[in-house]
């Protein structure tokens, strides 16, 4: 599919101005534009809303497809007003999947992913402003024209499904960066780095066989959690501190040290978290937890 990724470079520059404006659409909106953003990522879902919205849209507007079908070749014509109102929650469900496309679209670094979630992104508003013309058309009483509307919007929704399909499987945009390496597994209480090299509240970066860590103590308290951020990787290592949190430095995640929970997107899935404590002058973890 490398000829999708193709086609989707020249929108390198419109990708980076759309993520800009969401950015600074979320600053301007302050504190209210945290919560929106955290409920559009699905930082509370542990899943993102964005797939649950999509399945929503396509569902209905798969089902008016077949109602016009029914209509058209059956000759049924008592079938409107159930279409209207599939095609109605169909064209607001593809506004709230736009939006919460946009909103994890801002946090995918430039590159072939971005391309393509950029390219993904467009054709789907297009589809959802001919639904959305679909759904007023029909409530005027344009049955034929609406049919045309939807069925053309039925293809661009088909195609941009098809290339959001090539975003989260080629590219595992908003897929659990650890899903795949969990973490190695302490079964008991195990050393994994002397304490005298561990400084107080500063995130440090320590191995536990292949699995990197991020250790952080203060006094005689220390929490460990993986390394590698669930959102995309970024290093918590490098992260700041802020009370019993840590902040990525890549897009802001915010995760509990305690247990690795999400308090802030754009991560939906809780950190990998390890039991852990101080003994005879070690950092020994257990688990991970949970
Ligand atoms: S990698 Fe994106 S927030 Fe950590």
């Amino acid at each position: 599919m490398a000829r999708l990724e193709g086609w989707a470079r020249p929108l390198r520059g419109l990708g980076g101005g759309i993520g800009s404006i969401t950015n600074g659409f979320y600053r301007v909106l302050g504190a209210p534009g945290r919560l929106l953003q955290d409920t559009l990522n699905g930082s509370y879902l542990g899943h993102p809303t964005h797939g649950l919205l999509t399945d929503a849209a396509v569902g209905a507007v798969t089902a008016l497809l077949v109602l016009d079908a029914i209509g058209v070749f059956f000759g049924v014509s008592d079938l409107e007003t159930a279409s209207r109102i599939v095609l109605g929650f169909g064209a607001l469900s593809a506004w709230g999947a736009v939006l919460a496309g946009l909103t994890d679209h801002k946090d995918i670094d430039p590159g072939d992913a971005r391309n393509v979630a950029t390219l993904h992104g467009l054709i789907n508003i297009i589809a959802t402003v001919f639904y959305t013309a679909a759904f007023f058309v029909r409530l005027g009483g344009g049955l034929a024209a609406g049919r045309w509307l939807a069925l053309i919007g039925f293809v661009l929704l088909s195609s941009g499904a098809f290339i959001g399909g090539h975003v989260v499987y080629t590219f595992g945009v908003m897929v659990n960066a650890n899903a795949r390496s969990p973490g190695r597994r302490a079964k008991e209480f195990t050393p994994v780095m002397a304490v005298a090299d561990l400084p107080e509240a500063t995130p440090t970066r320590a191995m536990f066989g292949t699995t990197a860590l991020v250790v952080v103590r203060r006094g005689d308290v220390v929490h460990v959690l993986k390394e590698t951020c669930s959102h995309a990787g970024g290093p918590l290592a490098q992260g700041t501190l802020k009370g019993d949190t840590i902040t990525c430095p890549w897009h802001g995640s915010v995760f509990r040290l305690t247990d690795g929970a999400v308090l802030h997107g754009p991560a939906q899935t809780r950190e990998v978290a390890y039991a852990a404590r101080i003994a005879d002058g070690q950092v020994e973890i257990e688990g991970p937890t949970g």
